[in-house]
C-alpha cells in the first residue's frame, strides 16, 4: 500500500468554491460530456426548488486532493431521491472511493425514500439516465443494487437551415388558433393548462423558460386557452437545450407540436447554436418528421427499491 493510501479519507459536503476542484474531476471523468464550469455549478449547486428538494454534493479527499464526488438529491413528499452526478479520479478507482461517497449519500435517504433513480433529476439533469458507455459506473450501481427499468434516447436537432413557420401559422391563424411567444403575464393561463394536463414538474420547468429574456416558451392557445407549448433553455443553455413540449390530449393531430418544435430550434438557431438537444425521448418518430432529428444518445435508466429492510 503506498503511503497516500494508507491515509484516511475524508469525505465532507463540498461547497460551491470546491468548483474549480470539482470541475477538474469531472472534466477527467465525464469524457463523453462536454461542459463548463457554469454548466457543473448548475447541475451541482443550484437547487431550483429548496422547498421541495434538498441538494448536497459530498466530495472525497485524499491527501487534501479531491478524489471523488458525489451527488445526492431528495424529494421527501414523494418519497423519492436521486443519486446525481458521481465520479471518482481514474488513479483513486476500485479502492473503495465511490463506496464510501455512497454510504454518506445513502445516509439522506431516510426510511420514508422508498425509491432513488440514477441521474434524471427533475428540473435541474445532466442526463436522463446512465450513458451505458460509462460502463465503470454502470458496474457500480448494479453492484450497488440498481436495476434498470426503461431507456430513453437524446435526439440531435440540425439548425443549419431556419424552419420555415409561416404557411403552418397560417394555417393555424385561419382555424382560430393563435400561436405566439409567451409573455410574464401568461402565469394565470400556464397555472390552468399545467394543473389539468402534464403537471406541476413540467409547469416549473416552463416558467424557468419564461424566465428568459426573450421567453424561451412558445404557446397555442384557442379562445384564450392554452392548448399547446413548447419551451426550450429552461436549463443547460449551453447545449442548445430544448424542452419541454405538451398539446393537451383533445388537440393533439392537428399540427400544433411541429409549429412549436420549430418556433425553439428557431430560437436556438438565432442564439448562435448549431445543433440543438431534444432531450429524454419520447416520440421519436414525431422529431424525426418534423425536424429531421437522430438518435444522438442512448441512457439507461437505473432504480433502487428500499424497502424497511433495506434502509438505514
Ligand atoms: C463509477 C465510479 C465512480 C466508481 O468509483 P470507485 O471508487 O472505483 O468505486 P469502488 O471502488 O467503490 O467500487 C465498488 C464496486 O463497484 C464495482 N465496480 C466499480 N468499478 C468497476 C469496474 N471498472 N468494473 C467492474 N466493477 C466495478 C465493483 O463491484 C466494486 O467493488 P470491488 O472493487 O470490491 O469489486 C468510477 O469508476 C468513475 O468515476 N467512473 C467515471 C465517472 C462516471 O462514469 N460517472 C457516472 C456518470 S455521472
Amino acid at each position: 500500500m503506498s503511503a497516500s493510501e494508507s491515509k484516511p479519507l475524508t469525505i465532507r459536503t463540498a461547497q460551491e468554491d470546491d468548483l474549480p476542484a470539482l470541475f477538474a474531476l469531472c472534466r477527467e471523468a465525464l469524457v463523453l460530456d462536454t461542459f463548463s464550469p457554469q454548466l457543473l455549478a448548475e447541475k451541482l449547486f443550484r437547487n431550483p426548488r429548496p422547498n421541495e428538494f434538498c441538494w448536497d454534493v459530498y466530495l472525497a479527499e485524499d491527501a487534501s486532493r479531491v478524489v471523488g464526488l458525489m451527488q445526492s438529491v431528495v424529494r421527501p413528499a414523494a418519497g423519492k431521491a436521486w443519486l446525481g452526478l458521481f465520479a471518482v479520479a481514474a488513479a483513486s478507482r476500485r479502492r473503495g472511493i465511490g463506496t464510501e461517497l455512497l454510504r454518506q449519500a445513502q445516509k439522506a435517504w431516510s426510511g420514508e425514500i422508498t425509491e432513488v433513480e440514477v441521474l434524471a433529476i427533475p428540473g435541474n439533469y445532466f442526463a436522463p439516465g446512465l450513458d451505458p458507455r460509462y460502463t465503470e459506473a454502470l458496474c457500480f450501481v448494479e453492484r450497488a443494487g440498481w436495476k434498470r427499468f426503461k431507456d430513453c434516447v437524446n435526439l440531435t436537432a440540425d439548425l443549419s437551415a431556419r424552419f420555415d413557420t409561416s404557411a403552418e401559422q397560417r394555417r393555424l391563424r385561419a382555424a382560430g388558433i393563435d400561436v405566439r411567444r409567451a409573455r410574464p403575464d401568461d402565469a394565470g393561463l400556464l397555472d390552468v393548462f399545467f394543473s389539468e394536463h402534464f403537471g406541476p414538474d413540467w409547469r416549473f420547468e416552463a416558467e424557468l423558460a419564461l424566465r428568459n429574456d426573450p421567453p424561451a416558451l412558445h404557446l397555442a392557445l384557442r379562445d384564450e386557452r392554452l392548448i399547446a407549448f413548447s419551451a426550450h433553455s429552461a436549463q443547460n443553455r449551453e447545449w442548445g437545450f430544448f424542452g419541454p413540449m405538451g398539446t393537451a390530449p383533445e388537440a393533439r393531430g392537428s399540427g400544433f407540436g411541429r409549429v412549436l418544435l420549430w418556433l425553439c430550434l428557431n430560437d436556438l438557431r438565432d442564439a448562435g447554436h448549431r445543433t440543438a438537444v431534444i432531450p429524454w425521448v419520447g416520440p421519436i418518430a414525431f422529431y424525426q418528421q418534423w425536424a429531421g432529428c437522430r438518435v444522438e444518445r442512448v441512457f439507461w435508466r437505473y432504480r433502487l427499491e428500499r424497502t424497511a429492510s433495506s434502509t438505514g
